[in-house]
């Protein structure tokens, strides 16, 4: 039933509690330092940023959540993702607005904050679980500061997330049912098999027919070539590929890896398209979140120099050692070392580049 005196603004948007909740604690005890209010709001706006990105991922986990996941499903979850990475690009920008502070401004109130911390941002936290970063991934501190002073309620919701599939893990499970992989007559990794073949022995003989090179000389990248080889072979072996799995060098299971690749090779053909934008989007938000914590660490040094964290880290150093750690999608970095060009790519049977495409039927 509309209220039929209308919606008012302010009360629509709560303001009235929202504007209440800035409480710079220089001010309370007497002594205001005039940067707080602007370190508090930066803080606050971050946190209601991070609670959309979480409405948005956890939308896309629903639509995976799935035994199938239909085309306008992949839709949906492309266009939720994009508006995470549209967040990011502000969340990373916006730390040039508290830039505008200075250390020494920031002295001002610095030590009221202790022991607050980073750290006890259970939104970031939960996104990061919710991504796939698992707590036997973090640094201990990371471990330990995680839990400290959160509500029962908010331990347990990040208890939850660490305990339930993330996004990760169903993109895994998404990955594994890839159709496609095989039809009767074709097996996808044997004709990319022998593809990578092809064109690796072809390299051999460029080097080896080089006649400007010297015997010394040739060793080099004959050597280089046949690391490529050894990489290119692990993933074709799903023994090799699961021994990297269990030494935590991969993430992804053969299959969903195997996956990611006939998406990766074949996206010109129309019905992966989506599937492809799907999956250069997880590694956007990863290397977005990547860029937010190195910037974020860059301002921290300029902040505090090399002085410990108030949640008790070494600071920047702690920081930077993040930016690669945490990283959750790097399985599907790791897949552009096994791209081979247009050109090499061994063409699909007949009848299934006939299923991949779009068929409208004329009148
Ligand atoms: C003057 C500005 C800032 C300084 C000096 C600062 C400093 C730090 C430090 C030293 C840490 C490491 C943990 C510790 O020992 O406390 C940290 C962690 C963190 N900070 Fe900041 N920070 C600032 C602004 C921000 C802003 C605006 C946000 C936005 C939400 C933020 C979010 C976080 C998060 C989420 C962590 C945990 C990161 C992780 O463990 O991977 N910080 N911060």
């Amino acid at each position: 039933m509309p209220n039929p005196a209308g919606v008012d603004y302010g009360e629509y948007l709560r303001l009235d509690q929202l504007l209440a909740c800035q409480s710079p604690k220089s001010a309370e005890r007497g002594q205001p330092a005039h940067d707080e209010m602007l370190f508090v709001v930066v803080h606050q706006v971050y946190e209601l940023w991070f609670k959309q990105v979480l409405h948005e991922l956890d939308s896309v986990m629903g639509l995976f959540r799935r035994d199938s996941v239909d085309e306008r499903s992949i839709g949906v979850a492309v266009s939720r993702l994009m508006r995470v990475t549209e967040i990011q690009k502000i969340l990373v920008d916006q730390l040039r607005v508290l830039e505008t502070m200075t250390p020494l401004d920031f002295l001002e109130f610095r030590d009221l904050l202790i022991p607050a911390s980073g750290f006890q941002s259970w939104q970031f936290r939960l996104i990061e679980n919710k991504l796939g970063l698992r707590s036997g991934h973090r640094a201990a501190l990371e471990r330990t500061a995680v839990g400290a002073r959160l509500s029962p309620e908010q331990v347990l919701s990040l208890r939850e997330s660490e305990a339930g599939p993330s996004l990760l893990e169903l993109v895994e499970k998404w990955l594994e049912r890839t159709p496609f992989l095989e039809v009767p007559g074709y097996q996808f990794w044997k004709s990319y098999a022998e593809a990578v073949r092809g064109m690796l022995a072809a390299d051999r003989r460029t080097i080896e027919t080089n006649p400007t090179l010297s015997e010394a000389e040739r060793a080099v990248p004959l050597a280089e070539l046949d690391r490529t080889a050894a990489s290119f072979e692990a993933v074709l072996d799903a023994k090799a590929h699961d021994a990297l799995v269990a030494e935590g060098r991969r993430r992804l299971s053969h299959r969903a890896t195997l996956g990611a690749l006939f998406i990766h090779l074949y996206r010109d053909q129309p019905i992966l398209h989506l599937p492809f934008r799907f999956l250069t989007l997880l590694v956007d938000v990863d290397e977005l979140f990547a860029a937010w914590r190195y910037r974020h660490a860059l301002m921290v040094h300029r902040m505090i120099g090399t002085r410990i964290g108030t949640g008790g880290s070494s600071g920047h150093r702690y920081l930077l050692s993040t930016v690669e750690r945490n990283k959750v999608f790097t399985d599907l970095y790791d897949l552009s070392t096994f791209l081979i060009s247009r050109s090499a790519l061994p063409a699909l049977p007949p009848g299934m580049e006939r299923r991949l495409g779009f068929h409208f039927p004329r009148d």
